[in-house]
C-alpha cells in the first residue's frame, strides 16, 4: 500500500506556483464539425507557438486541448528559458559532432529572442525577465566539466563564459554562465499564446480530448464532441497519444520535483543548475508581489519513483538550509520525455506520414526546444526551409549509441510490466483517508483510494496504454504507471499520456 499521512505529508500546497497564481482561462468544447488549415492538439509551449506561428503567416488553426490551457508540463516546469541545459553541449558534441551541437544551441538561442518579441508584440504579462544563467560546480571534478563547457559552448558561438563569481547565497568553485538568457510566468505566457490564436478565423478548445488522428487530403482529429478537418495536423501533447509514431519507445518519461518558497529578498537577475548530482535547478521570481524561490530536482526515472514524500522533503531542506527559505508554499511535479540521443524529435509523425506531425522528446527544455521545435513546423508547414529541421528530424535513424540505450531503457520498461504482471496483490487492504492501494477485486487488478472524505474511489489498475499496472503516487495523490510514464487521476481520468483512455471505474470493493 502507498499512502502518507498527515505528519509524513511534505510541505506545501500540492499545486504548481505557475497554475496557483494564473488565473483560468475559459473556452469553449468543440461541438460539431469544423474546417481548418492546421490543426493542432495539446496547448502546452508546444503547441500554442506553432498554432500562433502558423495563424501569423495566414493560416486558420484549431487548437484542441483536453484540459485547461498551460495545465499540462508547460505549467508545471521551472520557468527557465535559456540556450545553457547543464552540460549538453559536451554531450552533444560527443555524441552528435560539433555541427550538430551549434545548431542545437542556435535553434535555442532563437528560441529565446522569438518568447521575448512574442511577449513584446503581444503585451503578455508574463514576467519575462533577462536573466543570466548559470551551471555551477562545487567539487573539483565538477569545475573541470563546467570549464570544458563553457569553452566548448563560446566556440559554438553562445553567449558562455566561465566565472567564479556566481551570485549564489552558498560557495561554488565556478560556473558556466550564459548571458541574455530569460525566465518567465510559464502559464500566463501560454495564455496570452493562447488569446493571440482565437479569434479571426482560429480558434482554441478546451476540455476537448482528441481520440483519433486520421491522415490523409483532409486529415481529421476526431473528438467526443466533434471533428476538426484540416489539411496538416500537429499532435503537441508533449507525448503522443495512443501508440503514434511508436515515441513511447523513443524517448522515456523521466519525473522532477519542485518547491516553491517565500523569501524576504529580491529575485537574483540569474537562474542556476548543479552539474553534479543531485541535481538541483534554481530560480527566483517575484509573483503578486511575492518573492519565491523555486528549487527543483529529485529526478528519476517513471519507474523509479521510490519515496516522493522523501523527494519534496529533500528539496525543501535545501531550500530552507541553502537558500534562505522562509516557508514552503507550493509543491509539484512533472515528468518530460527523454530521446534516445539527446535530440528532441520535430516532423513527420513516421516516415509514412503525409500531414500528420509530431513534436516529443523536448528532453526537459522544453519552453526554448518545445518554441524551436515549434517555428520548424511552422516553416515546414508554410513550405520554408528550416536550417534546425534536420537535427530535430522526428525520423533520422538511430545511431549505434543510441540503439544500445533504446534496448537498455526498453529492458527496463519490459521488467516493470513483467513485475506489475506478476506481483502478487492483496485482495483486501484497510485504507486510511488519502490512501491508496491495487487489490484483487473478483480477480480484478483495481486501484482503490479513500479520499479525505473516507469516500472510496475504485478503478481498473491496468493502464490503459500497454497493459501495465499502476501504482499509487500519495504525494501528488494520482495513479501512475511504471511503464511509459501515463499518470491518472484518482477518478480515472488521464492526466498524462500515453495513454489515450481513462482508467474505467470498477465496483467499490
Ligand atoms: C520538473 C521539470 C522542470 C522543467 N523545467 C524547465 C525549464 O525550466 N525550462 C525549460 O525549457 N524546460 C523545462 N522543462 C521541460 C518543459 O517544461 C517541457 O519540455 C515543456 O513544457 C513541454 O511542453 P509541451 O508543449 O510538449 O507539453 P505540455 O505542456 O504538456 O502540453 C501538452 C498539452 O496537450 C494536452 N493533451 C494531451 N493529450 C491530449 C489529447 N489527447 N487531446 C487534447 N489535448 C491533449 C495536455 O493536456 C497538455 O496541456 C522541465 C520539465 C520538468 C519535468
Ligand atoms: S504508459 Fe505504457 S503501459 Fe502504461
Amino acid at each position: 500500500m502507498n499512502a502518507a499521512s498527515d505528519s509524513e505529508r511534505p510541505e506545501g500546497e500540492p499545486v504548481s506556483l505557475w497554475v496557483a497564481t494564473a488565473g483560468t482561462t475559459d473556452y469553449p468544447a468543440l461541438r460539431g464539425d469544423i474546417d481548418v488549415d492546421v490543426a493542432v492538439v495539446g496547448a502546452g509551449i508546444a503547441g500554442l507557438t506553432a498554432a500562433l506561428a502558423l495563424k501569423r503567416t495566414g493560416h486558420t488553426v484549431a487548437v484542441i486541448e483536453t484540459a485547461r490551457v498551460g495545465t499540462g508540463v508547460t505549467g508545471h516546469t521551472t520557468g527557465k528559458v535559456t540556450s545553457l541545459h547543464r552540460l549538453a553541449y559536451t554531450e552533444l558534441e560527443r555524441s552528435h559532432g560539433a555541427d550538430t551541437a551549434r545548431t542545437y544551441g542556435q535553434a535555442n538561442q532563437a528560441a529565446i529572442e522569438h518568447i521575448a518579441h512574442v511577449v513584446a508584440e503581444e503585451g503578455i504579462d508574463c514576467g519575462f525577465r533577462r536573466v543570466a544563467t548559470y551551471t555551477y560546480a562545487e567539487t573539483d571534478d565538477a569545475v573541470a566539466r563546467v570549464r570544458e563547457e563553457a569553452a566548448l559552448a563560446a566556440r559554438l558561438g553562445l553567449p558562455a563564459t566561465f566565472t567564479t563569481d556566481v551570485p549564489l547565497p552558498f560557495a561554488v568553485k565556478g560556473a558556466v554562465r550564459f548571458d541574455g538568457q530569460a525566465q518567465i510566468h510559464t502559464v500566463k505566457y501560454l495564455q496570452g499564446l493562447a488569446q493571440a490564436v482565437n479569434g479571426g478565423g482560429s480558434f482554441v478548445f478546451e476540455g476537448t480530448r482528441a481520440q483519433r488522428i486520421r491522415d490523409g487530403s483532409p486529415g481529421a482529429v476526431d473528438t467526443g464532441s466533434g471533428t476538426v478537418r484540416a489539411r496538416d495536423i500537429i499532435v503537441a501533447t508533449n507525448v503522443p497519444f495512443g501508440g503514434q509514431g511508436l515515441f513511447y519507445l523513443r524517448c522515456h518519461p523521466h519525473r522532477s520535483y519542485l518547491v516553491a518558497g517565500r523569501v524576504d529578498t529580491p529575485p537574483l537577475d540569474a537562474t542556476f543548475i548543479s552539474a553534479e548530482e543531485p541535481l538541483r535547478s534554481i530560480l527566483t521570481a517575484s509573483v503578486g508581489g511575492t518573492s519565491y524561490v523555486l528549487t527543483g530536482g529529485e529526478g528519476h526515472r517513471v519507474s523509479e519513483a521510490g519515496d516522493t514524500a522523501g523527494r519534496y522533503r529533500r528539496l525543501a531542506a535545501f531550500a530552507h538550509d541553502r537558500l534562505g527559505v522562509v516557508e514552503i508554499a507550493y509543491r509539484w511535479s512533472t515528468q518530460d520525455g527523454i530521446p534516445l540521443d539527446g535530440l528532441p524529435y520535430v516532423g513527420r509523425m513516421s516516415p509514412a506520414a503525409k500531414h500528420v506531425y509530431v513534436i516529443t522528446g523536448l528532453r526537459k527544455w522544453g519552453l526554448s526546444n518545445g518554441t524551436a521545435a515549434a517555428l520548424i513546423l511552422a516553416d515546414t508547414l508554410s513550405g520554408r526551409e528550416n536550417r534546425w529541421a534536420p537535427v530535430f528530424n522526428s525520423n533520422r535513424t538511430t545511431p549505434a549509441a543510441s540503439a544500445r540505450r533504446f534496448i537498455k531503457e526498453n529492458t527496463k520498461t519490459a521488467a516493470a510490466i513483467l513485475a506489475g504482471k506478476l506481483s502478487g496483490l492483496p485482495s483486501h487492504a484497510a485504507l486510511a483517508p488519502g490512501e491508496g492501494a491495487v487489490i484483487k477485486v473478483n480477480g480484478e487488478s483495481t486501484a482503490v483510494y479513500k479520499d479525505a472524505d473516507g469516500r472510496v474511489h475504485a478503478v481498473s489498475a491496468i493502464c490503459t496504454h500497454l497493459g501495465c499496472t499502476v501504482g499509487f503516487n500519495p504525494s501528488d495523490t494520482t495513479w501512475d504507471c511504471p511503464c511509459h510514464g501515463s499518470r491518472f487521476a484518482t477518478d480515472g481520468t488521464v492526466i498524462q499520456g500515453p495513454a489515450a483512455k481513462n482508467l474505467p471505474p470498477r465496483p467499490v470493493p
